[in-house]
Formats: structure tokens, sequence, C-alpha cells
């Protein structure tokens, strides 16, 4: 891959996501919302992998770019025919975007290793857990891409989604809130989840409040030492912690998550 197949992809980009622009202001509104999305995951993680190029001699940062390029490919062809951004009711927009990806002949550019790459990282971008491998031989090429691609992935949703908890009281955007409702409650089990570190389920959401615990809760499947520095420059907990309410259980986890970064700070991971 060179800087020519970078321009190449990129502007195949912005001509397929076009197709999608809309004259309905809320499909206009969410269709740029994951194009500009996309081009700041690019961003994300060329920094992030740069920042760990020292340690990764094998890591090819043009091809990281492209995954993020394509991550969300599925994502506009599921807003144009569901009207929505949640998987759970419509379909896993990491295999409908494999499909797109599949039924145009793009990235024949790339070697055959360069594309199964591509394709592994994008399939496995949103599962709850990456598969395990304990034997360093039997790792896969993709597993470094597909970490890389959930830090710079999760980094941007969380600006997304900071912003919006500051900006809501003047525009609602439904799509962002998967439509949970937006009542004082949240669940117990994404306290005790975050509490015993650990990534909650999407499957178990029920009011707005949980989906701001489990994005806290992605903490737990960060992968790099430089991503845990950004969540703490960019105060990700304190902006999300404020848009819950103030008890007892959201204090506590406030105190851990916070004690959690502190140790990621130590470890050196
Ligand atoms: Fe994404």
């Amino acid at each position: 891959m060179d800087n020519e197949d970078t321009a190449f992809f990129h502007s195949w980009f912005r001509n397929y996501v076009r197709g999608f622009y809309s004259e309905d202001p809320k499909t206009q509104m969410n269709i740029r919302l994951k194009e500009e999305h996309t081009l700041r995951v690019c961003t994300e993680i060329v920094r992030l992998g740069k920042a760990l190029k020292p340690n990764t001699k094998a890591l090819q940062l043009e091809l990281a770019e492209i995954i993020a390029l394509f991550h969300d490919i599925g994502r506009f062809e599921q807003f144009k025919t569901y009207s929505t951004f949640d998987d759970r009711v419509s379909e896993n927009h990491a295999t409908l975007g494999l499909k797109v990806l599949k039924a145009t002949d793009i990235l024949n550019r790339l070697t055959e290793t360069e594309r199964t790459i591509v394709y592994k990282a994008i399939k496995y971008h949103n599962v709850r857990k990456l598969p395990d491998y304990v034997d360093e031989n039997e790792t896969p090429d993709w597993l470094l891409y597909s970490k890389l691609l959930r830090d710079a992935d999760k980094l941007d949703i969380w600006r997304v989604v900071t912003d919006y908890y500051t900006e809501r009281p003047r525009h609602r955007n439904t799509a962002l809130e998967l439509e949970l409702p937006d009542t004082p409650e949240y669940s117990r089990c994404f306290i005790d989840d975050i509490l015993d570190n650990r990534v909650s389920n999407s499957r178990a959401l029920k009011t707005f409040n949980d989906m701001k615990l489990l994005q806290l809760g992605w903490i737990f499947d960060i992968n790099f030492t430089p991503t845990f520095r950004y969540i703490r420059q960019r105060r990700i907990i304190e902006k999300i912690i404020a848009a819950l309410p103030d008890t007892e259980d959201i204090r506590k986890i406030r105190e851990h998550l916070n004690g959690y970064l502190e140790e990621k700070k130590l470890n050196k991971l």
C-alpha cells in the first residue's frame, strides 16, 4: 500500500457517502455524523499508531488508516434502510459493511494478506470481546489492527457523546440515544460491571443513563497506554459522569474509574 492507494480510497469513500446525502435534515445530519466520525477515527488511528510505532515495527500505518476509513461503511446503508444506528433492531453494521465492501472490487488494490486484515479488523470492531490468543505464535496479524481500531473508534465515540451531552438541551438527536427513555433510573448490572472491571452487554440497555454507564465501561476494553493518556487529557470520565445523576453509586464508580486510570499510568501497560 502506498500514498496513492490512500488517496484513492479516501476519494472513493467521499463519493460513496455523497450518494447517501439527503434533503431530509435528520438523515443528512446522521449521515454527516458518521462521515465526520470516520474521518476523525482515521486521524486517531494514525496518531495512536505513530505513538506505538517504535515498539511495533511491523505496523503499517497506511493500512491502519484504511481500516479506520472503512470500519463503519455499513452505517450509511444501515441508516438509509432502517433510520437507526441500533444494531439490535436493524442488523450488525460490521457485517453489513463487509457486504458493501465485497460488493465492490475496490479492495482488489490490496494484497490478499492486507485484504484479510481489513476484513477481520472490521468484522471484529464491534464485538464485546476480542478472541484471546495465549500462544504468541498463533496470534494473527489482524489482531493488532483490530485493537488499534477499537481504541481509535472509542476515542472518537467518546468525543461525539460527550459533546452531545453538553449540546443536548439545545439539539436533540434521538439516533444518538438509541431511542432509550431519559428517566433518572439506571440498571444495577451496569454499576456492578464497572465495579468488576467488565464491559457491559449492550443487550441489557433499558435507559439513556444505562447507555452512559456502558460507555464508561469501555475503558476496560482499552488496549494501549497512549489511549489511557488521551482519556485522562480529554477528561472523558468526568464529562460522562457529569451527565449522570448525582447518587452514591455514581460517586462510587467515579472513584473506581479514576483509580483504574491511575493504575494504568503506573503500570505502563
Ligand atoms: Fe466507528
